[in-house]
C-alpha cells in the first residue's frame, strides 16, 4: 500500500540543502515510516545554480522566489537551509502559511527574533524541527539514557568542546559565517550552539555563565562558501571580522553540575572535534563526533583491578537508531544524524509524538548565546534570563 506523501520545499541547496536532500532521500530505504518524504521544490536566488541542486539531489521543481515555494499548496514542510539571517522572515512566513518547519541552528540572529519565531509556530498550530543533529547519533542517544537512568548518579561536570581549524588561514576569505549582520555570531552560534544544544539534552539548563571571546585575524580579503566549508576569495578587496574566531566560557547547570565549554575555528588539526566528557558521582561519559559510533564509559561499580573506561561501539540492535542500518561492527557517519532527526520529525508529524529539538529549545539555546556574548562585554557573571 502507498504511504502519504509528505511533500517538502527547500529553501537554499549547498552545503546543509545537500546533507538534507540526502537524508531526505534515504529516509524510506531505511526507515518504516508512516509517510514518505517527496522532495517536491528547491527555492534559491541563482536560477543556474538551483536548477542545477534540483537536478543533483531529485528535486522534481525549482524557483528562484522562496516566497513562491511557501505560497505552494502542494507543499507540507518547508526546510529552511539558507544563512541565520534568513532563519526568522522564512519560518514565520512558512508557518504563517500552513506549512511545518524544518530550520538549521543556530535558530535566530537574535532572541527577539527566536521568541517571534516560535511565537508563529504556536499561532499557526504547525510543528517545529531545529536541526541540532548531533543529538541523534546513536552514541548520545546512548549517553542520554545512562544519564536518564541514573547510571552516572549525581552530574559533576560537563566539559564540552568544538573545536574547528578551516578558517586559520588569514587569506580565507570573509564569507557570510564571518560578518555579524549575516550570521550574528561567529564561532559562539556556529558550532557553540551545538555543544550547548548537546548540554542541555544531556544534563539540563544552564543557570549562569562567564565567557570570554576573541578574533584573531581582523581583515580579510572578500569572498562566499563554494560548498561544504570550502570558499572562493577576492583577493582585491578586504574586510574587517566582526565576530568571534573563538569563545569560552564557565556555566553552572540548574542542576549544580559545573560547565566547561570552548569553541573555536583556530584549534588546528581539530577538523570538526566535537566532543564532550561529562563526569557523574557514579561514572563518566565520553563522546568525539570523529569517532562518532563510539561512547566512552567508566562505571565506577566495576570490580576493583578491571575499571577503566570501556569502549562501545553503539551499533548494537539494543542501542538507539543501530537496528535501522546494518548489522553490529558496521558503523554509520555523519549524514546518519540528520535521518535519525528527520525520521523521528516526520513520525511525530503523524502520531503526534514529541520531537526535539525544535523552536522552544532555539529559543533557549539563543538566550544562552545572548548572555555569553554579554557576559564577554561585561566580563562578569551573568544570569541566563529565559524567555
Ligand atoms: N546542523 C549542522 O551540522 C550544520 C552544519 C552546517 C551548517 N548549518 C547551518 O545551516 C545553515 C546553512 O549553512 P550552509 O553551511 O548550508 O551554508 P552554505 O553557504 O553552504 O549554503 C547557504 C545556501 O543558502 C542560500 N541562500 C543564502 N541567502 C539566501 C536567501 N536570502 N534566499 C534564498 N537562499 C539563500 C545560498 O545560495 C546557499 O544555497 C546555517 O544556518 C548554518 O548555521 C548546520
Amino acid at each position: 500500500m502507498s504511504k502519504r506523501a509528505l511533500r517538502i520545499g527547500m529553501i537554499g541547496y549547498q552545503f546543509m540543502g545537500k546533507a538534507h536532500s540526502h537524508a531526505f532521500r534515504d529516509l524510506d530505504f531505511f526507515f518504516d515510516l508512516p509517510v514518505t518524504p517527496v522532495l517536491q521544490a528547491i527555492a534559491g536566488r541563482n536560477e543556474g545554480a538551483v536548477r542545477q541542486a534540483a537536478e543533483q539531489y531529485g528535486f522534481a521543481s525549482y524557483d528562484t522566489d522562496w516566497r513562491r515555494l511557501i505560497e505552494r499548496d502542494d507543499i507540507d514542510v518547508i526546510d529552511i537551509v539558507t544563512p541565520n539571517v534568513a532563519h526568522a522572515e522564512m519560518a514565520i512566513a512558512a508557518a504563517q502559511a500552513g506549512k511545518h518547519v524544518i530550520c538549521e541552528k543556530p535558530l535566530a540572529m537574535t532572541v527577539e527574533e527566536a521568541v517571534r519565531m516560535r511565537e508563529a509556530v504556536e499561532k499557526s498550530g504547525v510543528r517545529a524541527l531545529l536541526c541540532h543533529n548531533y543529538r541523534y547519533a546513536p552514541a548520545v542517544q546512548l549517553a542520554k539514557r545512562l544519564i536518564d537512568d541514573g547510571r552516572l548518579g549525581r552530574i559533576y561536570h560537563v566539559r564540552a568542546q568544538y573545536l574547528q581549524d578551516w578558517i586559520m588561514d588569514p587569506n580565507f576569505p570573509l564569507v557570510w559565517r564571518l560578518r555579524k549582520e549575516v550570521t550574528g555570531s561567529g564561532a559562539l552560534g556556529d558550532i557553540g550552539a551545538h555543544i550547548l544544544d548537546l548540554a542541555r539534552f544531556l544534563v539540563g539548563e544552564v543557570r549562569d555563565l562567564a565567557a570570554t571571546m576573541e578574533t584573531f585575524i581582523k581583515e580579510r580579503p572578500l569572498g562566499e562558501m563554494s560548498g561544504g566549508l570550502e570558499a572562493r576569495a577576492d583577493r582585491s578587496q578586504t574586510g574587517n571580522v566582526d565576530v568571534d574566531d573563538a569563545v569560552a566560557f564557565l556555566t553552572h547547570f540548574e542542576s549544580g553540575a559545573l560547565g566547561v565549554f570552548e569553541a573555536t575555528r583556530f584549534a588546528a588539526g581539530n577538523r570538526n572535534g566535537n566532543r564532550f566528557e561529562i563526569n557523574g558521582e557514579r561514572g563518566s561519559l565520553r563522546w568525539d563526533l570523529e569517532n562518532m559510533n563510539l561512547l566512552h564509559v567508566y562505571l565506577e561499580d566495576d570490580e576493583p583491578g578491571l575499571q577503566g573506561f570501556r569502549t562501545i561501539n553503539c551499533t548494537e540492535p539494543v542501542h538507539p537508531f543501530a537496528d535501522k542500518y546494518w548489522p553490529a561492527g558496521h558503523i554509520i557517519g555523519y549524514e546518519h544524524t540528520f535521518m535519525n532527526l528527520f525520521a523521528t520529525f516526520f513520525k511525530s508529524l503523524v502520531d503526534g509524538s514529541p520531537c526535539k529539538p525544535d523552536f522552544e529549545d532555539g529559543v533557549r539555546n539563543q538566550c544562552i548565546l545572548d548572555t555569553v556574548e554579554r557576559s564577554a562585554a561585561t566580563k562578569q557573571w551573568e544570569t541566563v534570563e529565559y524567555r
